[in-house]
């Protein structure tokens, strides 16, 4: 089982030059699994929150592409926030972690490379059963 302290922010590659920034991921190389899915949340109204689940195997990556928002991540024991503003980093979030996700700014786009495929079967949606889960 995967602790709040196991999901930290990574500072990724950033080529920067006067034309601006390439930040590049690439798989078992900046990011440590295969990523087999990309997806992204965008055109969130102000003052949404999303989130409110975990997974029992899937581990992401998030990416502020633009704006900002924070992610509260909670392993049934403690809870940590994460504002994430910036495109060179990455929040990895480890197995068996429930997380919110608020405080989106107007414009925002978050990326998440997550290490499957999409499966209904690896979310935890009840918080109860989150905590039982954690329990073992
Ligand atoms: P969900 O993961 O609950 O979104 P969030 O955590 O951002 O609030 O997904 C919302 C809906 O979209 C849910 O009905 C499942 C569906 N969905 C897919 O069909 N495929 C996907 O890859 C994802 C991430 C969600």
């Amino acid at each position: 089982m995967y602790s709040i302290a196991d999901c930290e922010i990574i500072n990724l590659p950033k080529i920067h030059n006067e034309a601006g920034n390439i930040t590049v991921i690439e798989n078992n190389i900046t990011i440590p699994f295969d990523v087999k899915r990309v997806y992204y949340l965008y055109d969130v109204p102000m003052g949404s929150e999303r989130g409110g689940h975990g997974h029992y195997k899937l581990q992401q990556y998030i990416v502020a592409l633009s704006g900002s928002f924070t992610f509260v991540l909670d392993d049934g024991v403690s809870t940590k926030e994460f504002f994430l503003n910036d495109p060179s980093k990455a929040l990895h979030i480890k197995p068996g972690i429930w997380r919110e996700i608020k405080s989106f700014s107007s414009g925002s786009i978050c990326l998440v490379l997550a290490s499957d495929i999409y499966s209904e079967d690896d979310y935890l949606r009840d918080y109860e059963e989150f905590l039982n889960y954690r329990k073992g």
